[in-house]
């Protein structure tokens, strides 16, 4: 066989391996979000403040995912969809009426942490989505906001 040959099966089986995984789709859903049980609503987040969690964390710690295009097409959902259903798991602010006081607690502290060693929003992620890569100020805003939401919470926990 010579090199064009080779070349052209590849390009075909390519294509058809490349139709076939789009039949494999990922989960994709948005659970129905309970507005009394929020993080927003139970913690009072001031504007600024939320308007830096929609920014940079909500398409995977909340279930109001805005998933992109590329959420559509295999490989590149399941990576999307594996991302939003790990950040869900972790930490969901969508969810947030559910954790105990501790864990509340400790996932706050957890942002302050994520977002000052910018582990958080997920670097990757932020190539693809502009909004998302905040200004040093703002990582300082929201970080000094977790943490005294955190000791909030721990001073509560003492009384
Ligand atoms: C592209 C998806 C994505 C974005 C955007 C994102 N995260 Fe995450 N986050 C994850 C995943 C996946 C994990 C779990 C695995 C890990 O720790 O890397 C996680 C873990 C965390 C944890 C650890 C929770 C725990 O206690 O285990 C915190 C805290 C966190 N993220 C905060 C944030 C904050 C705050 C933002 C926005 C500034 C953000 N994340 C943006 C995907 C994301």
């Amino acid at each position: 066989m010579n090199v064009k040959k080779i070349a052209k099966i590849t390009f075909v089986v390519g294509g058809v391996v490349f139709v076939l995984i789009q039949f494999v789709q990922p989960n994709r859903t948005n659970p129905e979000v309970d507005q009394s049980k929020t993080m927003q609503t139970e913690l009072n987040i001031p504007a600024d403040i939320n308007a830096l969690l929609d920014r940079g964390c909500k398409d995977c710690h909340s279930n109001r995912t805005v998933w992109p295009f590329y959420a559509y097409i295999a490989p590149a959902s399941w990576l999307v969809s594996h991302d939003v259903t790990e950040g869900r798991k972790h930490f969901n602010m969508s969810e947030w009426g559910k954790y105990k006081l501790s864990k509340k607690a400790s996932k706050l502290s957890g942002i302050y942490q994520a977002v000052n060693d910018h582990s958080m929003p997920l670097p990757k992620y932020v190539p693809l989505h502009p909004e998302a890569n905040f200004t040093d100020a703002e990582r300082g805003q929201l970080a000094a906001w977790a943490q005294k939401e955190a000791e909030k919470l721990m001073g509560g926990e003492e009384e």
